[in-house]
């Protein structure tokens, strides 16, 4: 068996084309464009990256951006004081304050300061909180797992009464993919690095999400035939053989799991751009709950 790729590329550019279509849209109706804040403490260098590939893409698609950047040392205080300025601020739509902050700062307490109509991270725990409440729905969700049940839906994933497994229980993403995955209906269970006998839960999962952030972890023998995975990891392995001096890769060695497995995304070319096209439309619907 081969596996169906899932071209997490393809897919995002047909969402990001439909937000595009509908800012042009919105400004042709005489609307302000949506406007996407982000706030980097620090210079980490991925951090920097990200914010930047945010910006470019908030141009491409006609929005607005604002970029802000405190220094390493910034006081709590001056983080929620930026924050305040940009929630009263009506030409900012979406508030992201980029992760992880300093050690430094109360990470709940900045993303708690955050208006709850303009967190397209959908972090605030009152989003986060509806999201893990039955008959409770959030205002927005976290972007890396919205990308995944947007792709789980696009291979024709079945989700209802599956057995789904995530390795990984981070904030930003193993934790809030399973809470999506339990409103699904589906049957959840997350793997950590505590799990026992972690080769043989992942080898009964109909769907495969894998965010543990350990280069080709999920291998053949971990996956059961026909399984969708879904590769959240991105890893860049140092090869003095490439090019470029390394290679990308994800969580899953896609060659050999793509002999069993249904469906795999693979990464790089998945979750990556699939997580900022849903930062692009929750940024657009910010703005039409905002001002529609
Ligand atoms: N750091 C890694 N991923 C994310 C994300 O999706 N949002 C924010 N704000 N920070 C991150």
């Amino acid at each position: 068996m081969t596996a169906t790729k899932i071209d997490g590329k393809a897919i995002a550019k047909e969402v990001r084309e439909e937000v595009k279509a509908k800012v042009a849209e919105r400004v042709a109706a005489g609307k302000p464009k949506p406007g996407l804040a982000t706030v980097l403490v620090g210079s980490d260098p991925a951090s920097e990256v990200y914010v930047g590939m945010k910006k470019r893409m908030c141009e491409r698609l006609g929005m607005e951006s604002f970029s802000h950047t405190l220094p390493a040392d910034a006081s709590q205080e001056e983080v929620e004081a930026l924050v305040s300025k940009l929630n009263a601020d009506p030409t900012v739509n979406g508030i992201l304050v980029q992760l992880p902050l300093p050690d430094h700062l109360d990470e709940e307490k900045v993303l708690q300061a955050i208006d709850i109509t303009k967190d397209i991270d959908g972090f605030h725990p009152i989003n986060i909180g509806r999201l893990a409440q039955k008959g409770r729905e959030p205002l927005f969700v976290p972007c890396t797992p919205d990308g995944c049940m947007y792709m789980l839906n696009k291979a024709g994933a079945k989700l209802e009464g599956a057995n789904a497994v995530v390795l990984g229980r981070s904030n930003i993403v193993g934790m809030p993919m399973a809470l999506l995955l339990v409103k699904q209906n589906a049957t959840v269970t997350i793997c950590h690095s505590r799990t026992k006998n972690l080769k043989e839960i992942c080898a009964e999962a109909d769907i495969l999400i894998a965010a543990v952030g350990r280069p080709e972890m999920v291998k053949k023998d971990w996956v059961k035939k026909g399984a969708i995975v879904i590769d959240v990891g991105t890893h860049r392995i140092d090869d003095a053989t490439k090019e470029k001096g390394y290679y990308l890769t994800g969580d899953v060695a896609y060659d050999e799991v793509a002999e069993v497995a249904g469906a795999v995304s693979p990464s790089p070319g998945g979750v990556g751009p699939m997580t900022i096209a849903m930062l692009m439309r929750n940024t657009l619907r910010a703005a039409e709950i905002q001002q529609d």
